[in-house]
Formats: C-alpha cells, structure tokens, sequence
C-alpha cells in the first residue's frame, strides 16, 4: 500500500504478489505487529527490523507508486546522480521525499536509517573525494546490500576510493556505532524517523553528532495532532506509517530543546487517507509528508536585528536562485530582509559564505513576533493548505487491503 514508510512484520510469503510496496516499504494485509501496543522500544524495533530484513531479502516484484517528490521536481544535479545507482539499490530505495540538500562537496555527512544505501550513494557522489558519508541502520540485510554496491559506485562515480561505509546501529543510540560528538556538518534521514520508538532520543543524538552549525536536513511522515490510542494501537495503522508519524509540534518543541534552532520547512505535501474505515480510527487526524532543516546553534551568529541577506550566486549548483525553505528563494544579487532567527541560520551553516549580511541599524526587532512568525512558518499543514500541495497516494488496491485488514 502506499504509505510512506512501513514497519508491519510480516513472512516473505505474506510479502509476495498481494500488497502494493510503497515510496517507503509499505504493505499492509494482514499480519500487522502490535508494535504500538505498548511495547517497549525495544520490541517496536524488532518488529521493524525483521519487515525491513524481509522485504529486502525476499523476491518481490510489486509495482512501487510514485513518491511525493519524484525524480521530475529534483534538482538536475541529484536527478543525474541518481540515475547513475544500481538497480537493485534504487528499486529497494524507501525514501518518502527529498533528502538531499544543496552544498555538499567536501562535507562530512550521515544517513539515519540508510536502508539500500541510494541517498548515500548520491551524497557520496555530490560530496566528493575530499568528503566522506555514513550511512547507519539496524537492519542486516539493508546494511548487506549497501554493502555489495560500494565499489560499484566508487567506479561509476570516478573516486580513487571508498568515501562511503554502512554501519549498523540505532538511530536512538550513535554513540554504540562509535559515532563522536561534532563530527558531521550534515545528517539526512529519509522516512525512518517516524519508525523510531523515542524522536526525541534521534534529535538529541543528531545533534551531538553535529558540529556547530551543521544541518539535519529529513523527509518524514507527519500529523497534525495527538494521534487517539485507538489509532496507536491499531498495527494496521502502524504499518502505514500513521500510528508513528511524527506529530509536528512535538517535532518544533523537542528541536529547540535539543539545541536546534526552530526547524525550517522546505517542503510539505498532504495526503489523504480517504477509506470511511481508517477515518473512523483516525477521528480527524491529518497527514503530510513533509522536509525540514534543523540546524545546530552556533555561537556568535546572532544579530540584534533583521539583517539584509544577498546571496553570491555561488552555489554551484543553485546557479543564480538558492531556495533555502518554503517562505525564502533568494536571487542572487538582490538583498532580502530577513529576522535574526533566519540571518543566524543562515550565518551559522555552509551556506553563510555564500551570503553578504549587512545589519540594518536602527531597525529594531520583536523577538517575540519573530519567534511567533518563525512558529508559524513551521506549519507544514498550513503551508500545504496555502500552495495547495496535495498528492493522492492511495489506490482501489489500497482500499482493499484497508477493508480487508479492519474488517477482521
Ligand atoms: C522506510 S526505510 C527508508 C530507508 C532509506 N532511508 C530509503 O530512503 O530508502 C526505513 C529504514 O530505517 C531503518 N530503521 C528503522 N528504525 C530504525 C532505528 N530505530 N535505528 C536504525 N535504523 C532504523 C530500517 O531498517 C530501514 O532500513
């Protein structure tokens, strides 16, 4: 079924034939695990990792929807990227967005739940010789398929050599995949943080992992409120990648309590989930699936007021036009005003150098405002209502799995 990441635990037998796979691993039917049962973390991984083990070793030849922000919307330089992975790496790619951002030569980057290893592969390519990439997941048989292609892409890719490794491990847990404190200028994750039992235990551990002014750049799966526990408990649910969304605010308020400064959203779709039997679980609950930017705090970024913002041109890859999130396309030549919460992100990361700043003295600032705006613009539901992103992820075939599963 299309959903947009998966965690239901299944036989490679109930994984043939009958259930469409997702952009992120799905399928459902029957079989779903009681992982939101009040399990312990332990139990809610265990359950994910032997559908992920499953799904990969097994022979599968399900067609796979489309995800929300397919090959046609990606930069060409990730598209070219991309298109230059093995097969057998893209087709177990479960990615549910873009996780990819701009400025990457040289950088030191990590995945958190790199699955097949195709966004690692990318980055590996767009980081360079001089950068270097981890990609960590618990799963055995995703961490052996990363594996077998590393020299393939270190060949196709024109590297002297290997600059990326997989190690297994939790994204709960870095430092038991001996990951040290300010190592990284960017993490990505792709759909897998809406598969961990403690969000908040990923933010922290991605944060200490990140040097000062380095980004955790994340697609994932989102709600807009409290899911019931009726819909916690439901494993269908589960496994369609809606019991464990990430409830947005809670994303917003363990972000600034981690250290990061307020996330920014980069894109936002939502979806629907249009069967009369899950509506009446999810009493109202929404979804999307959205990016965010979460950078780390670093000293001395901070102005007393807005700051005029001119980006260089210089990305080599943005050429003249930088989207840096959904509220802030900066042309390059042309001054922007922008709040100090944004001048500070923008100063504190890669991107800074790529920017002239020029306070504006005498302007003065409403922190609170500022505060109360950059919440606002947070909002991947309102953003998505205001654009009018929406994607129709879910088909006849869907609906019949849905009816079949709650009807039991
Ligand atoms: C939906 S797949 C996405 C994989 C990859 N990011 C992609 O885009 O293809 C989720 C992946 O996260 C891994 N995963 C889920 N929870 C995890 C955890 N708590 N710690 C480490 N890996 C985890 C799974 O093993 C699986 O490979």
């Amino acid at each position: 079924m299309q959903q947009c990441c998966v965690g239901q635990s299944q036989s490679s037998d109930q994984l043939k034939g009958e259930i469409p796979r997702s952009c992120c691993g799905g399928g459902g039917g029957g079989g779903y695990p009681a992982v939101a049962r009040g399990q312990s973390d332990d139990a809610v991984r265990d359950t994910v990792r032997e559908f992920y083990g499953q799904l990969v070793a097994g022979e599968d030849s399900r067609p796979i929807p489309q995800c929300p922000t397919t090959d046609k919307s990606w930069p060409k330089h990730i598209r070219d990227a991309a298109a230059q992975c093995h097969d057998e790496v893209v087709s177990k790619y479960f990615g549910c967005g873009l996780a990819i951002p701009d400025c990457l030569d040289g950088m030191q980057v990590l995945d958190l739940g790199s699955g097949s290893g195709r966004d690692c592969f990318v980055i590996s390519k767009l980081v360079g010789e001089n950068g270097h990439v981890i990609g960590i997941d618990m799963t055995d048989e995703q961490l052996s398929l990363a594996n077998k292609y590393i020299d393939y892409h270190t060949k196709k890719f024109g590297l002297s050599k290997p600059n990326v490794e997989f190690r297994k491990g939790y994204i709960e847990k870095l430092g038991e995949a001996d990951l040290k404190d300010n190592t990284f200028d960017v993490i990505v994750s792709n759909c897998v943080v809406n598969l961990s039992p403690d969000k908040k235990a990923v933010l922290q551990e991605a944060h200490r992992v990140l040097k000062p002014g380095g980004e955790l750049y994340f697609a994932d799966i989102y709600t807009n409120q409290t899911l019931s526990e009726k819909a916690r408990q439901s494993d269908l649910l589960w496994g369609e990648c809606i019991s464990g969304a990430l409830v947005w605010k809670d994303v917003i308020k363990y972000a600034q309590e981690v250290g990061f400064e307020i996330p920014r959203l980069v894109t936002s779709y939502t979806y629907a989930v249009p069967f009369e039997c899950v509506q009446n679980i999810l009493e109202g609950a929404e979804f999307c699936s959205a990016t965010y930017r979460l950078v780390k705090k670093r000293d001395g970024t901070s102005s007393p007021g807005p700051v005029k913002a001119t980006y260089k041109g210089s990305l080599a890859e943005c050429g003249q036009t930088f989207q840096f999130d959904v509220f802030y396309t900066f042309k390059a030549g042309i001054p922007v005003e922008v709040p100090n919460d944004v001048a500070s992100i923008l100063k504190a990361t890669r991107y800074g150098a790529h920017f002239d700043f020029e306070d504006m003295p005498g302007v003065t600032t409403n922190k609170d405002e500022d505060y109360a705006r950059s919440l606002d613009q947070a909002d991947p539901f309102a953003y998505a209502a205001k654009s009018a992103s929406s994607i129709n992820i879910f088909t006849e075939e869907h609906k019949k799995i849905f009816e079949a599963a709650t009807a039991k």
